[in-house]
């Protein structure tokens, strides 16, 4: 199996996904439409990003598509999708159309989508509660609420019909959470290509030289490796735009001396990478520099290896935590009692986001991280980042002046297993040492 070609995953994948939901719809109907076309420049179509929970139950990737997978005794798989028109094909190319996906998807029955408003509603009369996500204001929204409506106005006298409303997530996101081996090898493949991305973009750091250039050559990298592109918009902050989050204008001259932040990751076969270094711009972190680099890199390698079944996203960001504050003391930042400076988060105006959020087909892949009050156990499969960082803007103040202007993020994918975990970007070096050396010998 390619994992960069989703149109030929095998079919048996999506079928067990489908049977884990209908264990859990009981009597009720799920409604997933496709993820609508979207546009720039007034009607210029952005590349077409299929809806991730669509993909993940069915393998369908076309615009248009809406499966309804009907509840009960006798579960049923019904997809609708575009007819087939040799006018639009000639423009946006080919269309699978009824037949074709019957072939492809394995429905038990397929349909045009121009059946909808007659079919819908009739699949839609069986459930006791729809699992269907407001918000997109179409014709599906419309079929849903009509038929909650009349379910309101007649369910009183057939004692049927759908009373209730519940988001797809609260099945969908259990399920993908706990990623099966086909996905994990998605995600490792993912995470292969997004330290591609890294090396090509490290070859082009040069103080005088655009973060554009080293954005470019990481873009670039992942279309080369069969990937879709990043995931995300590639983050190349230099010097003081380390310290902006979500920076993504990558319109600066990078300038001797500066560090560089990278957070790129490659999307491939729909699955996601989500990787950040930060390397010194001439192959050599300064004393300042080095300081605060070994404090988030110890953080992240204690971050790691707290990872394991049993252990909680709570509990991994605490060991970050703790290895911060105690840097942060040892640095001169912070002064007080340790135990009392872990207790009030006295890190945050330094470190102020979470060490992991859940990673897949969407790179901030959805679960919860607690579940009525407690934290989510961790469990095999179950896949997410690590990334801590430590931000001193230019304008930061008494004990933090000295390192102003100083970013620094250290981002991996880790994977739990049953006796621990797997770094699926372990590949890519963390040490500064060895950080040093992969600049000097690629750029
Ligand atoms: N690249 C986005 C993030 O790290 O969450
Ligand atoms: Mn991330
Ligand atoms: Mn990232």
């Amino acid at each position: 199996m390619n994992p960069k070609d989703s149109n030929h995953r095998s079919r048996s994948v999506f079928e067990r996904r489908r049977a884990a939901v209908f264990e859990r719809l009981g009597a009720g109907v799920m409604v997933l439409p496709a993820a609508p076309i979207q546009y720039r420049s007034r009607d210029t179509e952005i590349p077409y990003r299929p809806d991730s929970e669509l993909y993940y139950v069915t393998g369908a990737t076309e615009p248009g598509t809406v499966a309804v997978l009907v509840g009960g005794t006798s579960p049923s798989f019904q997809l609708f999708v575009r007819d087939r028109d040799s006018e639009a094909e000639l423009w946006s190319g080919p269309r699978l159309g009824a037949v074709g996906a019957a072939e492809r998807f394995g429905a038990d029955e397929t349909h045009p989508v121009s059946e909808l408003a007659f079919r819908v509603p009739q699949l839609l009369k069986t459930a006791d509660r729809i699992h269907f996500r407001l918000g997109r204001g179409d014709e599906v929204e419309s079929l849903v609420r009509n038929a909650l409506v009349q379910a309101r106005a007649r369910g009183p006298r057939t004692g049927t019909g759908p009373r209730g409303l519940t988001d797809p997530g609260e099945i969908l996101d259990e399920l993908r959470l706990r990623k099966d081996a086909h996905e994990i090898q998605c995600l490792r493949a993912a995470a292969a290509l997004s330290i591609e991305g890294h090396l090509a973009g490290v070859a082009e750091l040069k103080a005088g030289a655009g973060e554009w250039r080293v954005e470019a050559s990481v873009n670039a990298a992942f279309r080369r490796g069969g990937g879709t592109g990043p995931g995300y918009g590639t983050i190349v902050g230099s010097g003081p735009n380390a310290c902006v989050l979500h920076y993504v204008a990558n319109s600066r001259v990078m300038e001797k001396g500066d560090l560089v932040l990278l957070d790129a990751g490659a999307e491939l076969g729909m699955y996601q990478g989500d990787v950040t270094r930060t390397y010194p711009v001439d192959g050599v972190f300064s004393g300042r520099q080095r300081a605060v680099y070994e404090v988030v890199e110890r953080a992240r390698a204690a971050a790691v290896e707290a990872v394991a079944p049993g252990a909680s996203l709570a509990e991994i960001h605490g060991s970050a935590v703790r290895v911060v504050v105690e840097g942060l003391v040892s640095m001169g930042v912070l002064k007080g009692d340790l135990e009392e400076l872990v207790a009030t988060d006295a890190h945050r105006p330094w470190f102020p986001h979470q060490t992991s959020h859940w990673l897949g087909l969407d790179v901030h892949d959805p679960g919860d991280c607690a579940r009525d009050g407690s934290p989510r156990l961790l469990e095999p499969g179950m896949t997410f980042t690590v990334e801590p960082g430590l931000y001193f803007p230019a304008d930061s103040e008494e004990g933090a002046a000295a390192f102003a202007g100083i970013g620094v993020r250290v981002e991996d994918d880790v994977v739990v297993t049953e006796d621990g975990h797997d770094n699926l970007t372990r590949a890519l070096p963390t040490a500064p040492d060895d950080i040093e050396a992969l600049v000097r010998s690629l750029r």
